[in-house]
């Protein structure tokens, strides 16, 4: 890294300290705030649970559908908080004896990592107290991370950056106008998007300053490494559309034949690609640092692996 980028990074570093400061919240003062969710609304905009791909459903189906994507949108980011909390632990001791601001930024990132998978806990168990029994996440956040961590730091980086970047497109959708969507969550999206906007940031100048200490053969590696993550995100999203769609199918108060099963399984799976892997994957800031990397037959690579996943 010449002088005139350290400065600059030095200095970004600098403001999401300030900026982390300056936004930060509580999660009972400021998003809960004594309230509780109300089964009359939908939790996830439709943006993002894409209604209309659930065809064979009524309204009040495709809101109750909304709802078990808000649980399981809490249940996803408790688990991929988990590894990015601790990727970002490891990334501190770079700057230990050195930048002392950097290392306050990345403490502060943990930090907020840390809070946010309590909030996502009580969102859980929030949305658990006004929704039918029966519904299951049975992915464990511990081992997730330690499959993830097994990966290269660069394709963790790339992976974080997609997801971090992807919560900010999330709250975008949550702003959008609709009297049906509850509050609460749309707090939840707001406060979230406040200190995730930071992280991005964060996870951006990590990722090039890692990536400036790899060879060409190390970088190739690890592009084939972002791969496998995604493909292994996917393969939990394939897991928890299939367990959704039977919560649905148990709860919904008629019967759900099996053709019709298989087409609510596969709309939970579309819905669930576009939140967690496509919405950042296309995100035109990912594309553009990704692509500053990266190779142009490496950039093939990815996008390729990203079209089988539609
Ligand atoms: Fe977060
Ligand atoms: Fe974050």
């Amino acid at each position: 890294m010449n002088a005139i980028s350290k400065i600059f990074s030095s200095d970004r570093y600098a403001r999401c300290v300030e900026v982390s400061k300056r936004v930060r919240w509580d999660i009972e003062q400021d998003v809960i705030r004594g309230r509780r969710f109300d089964a009359a609304h939908k939790f996830l905009p439709d943006g993002l649970s894409l209604p209309h791909s659930f065809t064979t459903l009524s309204v009040d189906e495709k809101r109750f559908v909304s709802q078990i994507q808000g649980r399981t949108y809490a249940n996803v980011f408790g688990l991929v908080e988990r590894f990015i909390n601790a990727k970002v632990l490891e990334l501190s001791h770079d700057h230990w004896f050195g930048d002392q601001v950097a290392l306050e930024a990345l403490v502060r990132f943990s930090d907020e990592e840390l809070k946010h998978q309590a909030l996502f806990r009580r969102i859980d168990a929030m949305v658990g107290d006004v929704l039918p029994h029966g519904y299951r996440f049975d992915v464990d956040p511990n081992n997730v991370a330690h499959a993830v961590l097994g990966k290269s730091t660069w394709a963790v980086l790339t992976l974080t950056l997609d997801i971090e970047l992807f919560t900010q497109l999330h709250f975008r959708e949550s702003i959008e106008p609709d009297n049906e969507l509850s509050e609460l969550f749309k707090d939840v999206f707001l406060f979230h998007w406040k200190e995730e906007s930071q992280h991005a940031i964060l996870d951006e100048l990590e990722w090039i300053r890692h990536d400036a200490g790899l060879t060409a053969e190390q970088r190739d590696r690890a592009v084939n490494e972002f791969i496998e993550l995604v493909a292994a995100v996917d393969g939990i999203l394939q897991a928890q559309a299939k367990a959704d769609a039977n919560y649905f199918a148990a709860t919904c108060g008629r019967s759900v034949d099996e053709a019709e099963a298989r087409g609510i399984e596969a709309a939970f799976l579309k819905a669930y690609r576009w939140q967690y892997i496509h919405s950042g994957a296309q995100h035109p800031h990912f594309g553009k640092v990704l692509s500053s990397l990266i190779t142009e037959s490496q950039g093939q690579r990815i996008q390729a692996a990203l079209a089988t996943l539609q």
